[in-house]
This record gives C-alpha cells, sequence and structure tokens, in this order.
C-alpha cells in the first residue's frame, strides 16, 4: 500500500475528500501523517476523526524557512512516504523540500493554471472577465503554482456568481479530481518529461 502524506493549513475538505476516497476503496493509498503549519486547522481534526496521526509544526519555532522545511523533510523521511499532497497547505516550500521530493510533491489549486497563480484566485477570475475557470492538479516544482500540470477541470463562471458560489462550485471538481490523479500516480499512469506531464493512454479527470 502507497504512503502518502497531506500537508493542511486550514478547513481540509480535500483531505475529506482524500479520506472518503480511500474509504471506498477508490483511492489505494494509505494516510501515514497528516502535518499542518496552522494549530487550529479544522483538517487536523477530520485526520484525527479517522484515527490518522497528525502533526501540528510550528513555524515559529524555526529561524527560517529552510530549517522549518528540514524538519518536515526529516518527518516524512521518517514515516516512508512515497507521495506528499498538498491539500490546502498555505506555505511557499523551499528549493531543498522541492528537490528532495522531486516529482513527489502534488498540489492542488482552484484555478486552471498557468491563469491564476497565488491567493485569491476565484476573486482574481471574477475579475478578469473570464468564462470558465477550474482548478489543476500539479507537481510542485521551485516556482508558485508553476509545476507540470498533471490533470485539471473546467467550471463555467455564470452571469451574477459570487467569490462564494464559484468556490463552491470548483472545490467540488477539486474533490473530485483530486482522488483521480493521486490514484493516477499510484498506478504510474502518467511520466513527468521537463515541464509536461505524458499520460500513457487516456483519460485524465
Ligand atoms: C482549496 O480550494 C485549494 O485548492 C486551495 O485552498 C483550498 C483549501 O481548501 N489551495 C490553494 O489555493 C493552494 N495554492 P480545503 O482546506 O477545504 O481543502
Amino acid at each position: 500500500m502507497v504512503k502518502i502524506a497531506v500537508l493542511v493549513s486550514g478547513r481540509g475538505s480535500n483531505l475529506q475528500a482524500i479520506i472518503y476516497s480511500i474509504e471506498a476503496k477508490k483511492l489505494n493509498a494509505s494516510i501515514a501523517i497528516v502535518i499542518s503549519d496552522v494549530q487550529n486547522a479544522l483538517a487536523l481534526n477530520i485526520a484525527g476523526k479517522h484515527g490518522i496521526k497528525t502533526l501540528f509544526v510550528d513555524p515559529n519555532k524555526f529561524k527560517t524557512r529552510d530549517h522549518f522545511d528540514k524538519n518536515i523533510i526529516e518527518i516524512l523521511e521518517n514515516d516512508q512516504v512515497s507521495l506528499i499532497c498538498l491539500a490546502g497547505f498555505m506555505r511557499i516550500l523551499s528549493k531543498t523540500f522541492v528537490q528532495q521530493f522531486k516529482n513527489r510533491i502534488i498540489n492542488i489549486h482552484p484555478s486552471l493554471l498557468p491563469s491564476f497563480p497565488g491567493l485569491n484566485v476565484q476573486k482574481k477570475a471574477l475579475d478578469s472577465g473570464v468564462k470558465f475557470s477550474g482548478c489543476t492538479v500539479h507537481f510542485l516544482d521551485e516556482g508558485v503554482d508553476t509545476g507540470p500540470i498533471i490533470s485539471q477541470a473546467v467550471v463555467p463562471v455564470l452571469d451574477g456568481d459570487t467569490v462564494e458560489s464559484l468556490s463552491e462550485r470548483i472545490l467540488k471538481e477539486e474533490h473530485r479530481i483530486y482522488s483521480v490523479a493521486i490514484q493516477a500516480f499510484i498506478e504510474q499512469r502518467f511520466v513527468c518529461e521537463g515541464k509536461k506531464v505524458i499520460w500513457k493512454n487516456e483519460k485524465k479527470s
């Protein structure tokens, strides 16, 4: 069974979706640990309820970002995880971290990358007047939301959409495509070639 770690900072709905997929046997993995950089993140309660090991790592206890990241690297190596899933983890990870787990860290982002990297992206999508937005599962690289794209789902932007209504519609798709992408990673159904992810034959979401 492939061991994964999930890094979180907040509400944890993507974590919950991953847990449901594992419980429904749609995802052939086990979560070795859920790590949060926010002490009272709801995601930690969700993991706890499902009997998953949790850990809060306080960023304020480390002199630099690199020290914080090295501590997390040590924890993940001790747990021998094969894949690290960022699910609403709101810190930028260092080059050291990314290189340590090259092509083994994936992230879900609530826009159709490369459009709208960074924060508050549903508002940015609405303000820009795009007719479609969506979500992206991608490998983490050294940039901010610039890593090779594994899969995407398109969500229409409707007249009268608010940040909340658009976010909610996008989130539904996030919950669907993230588990599918994780399972595909486990089954090695795609490979990363430079900036591109090549699917071996087919269906990406
Ligand atoms: C999700 O919408 C996720 O895509 C986003 O944070 C939210 C976390 O929600 N992540 C990013 O913006 C990362 N750049 P959740 O805690 O309920 O899964």
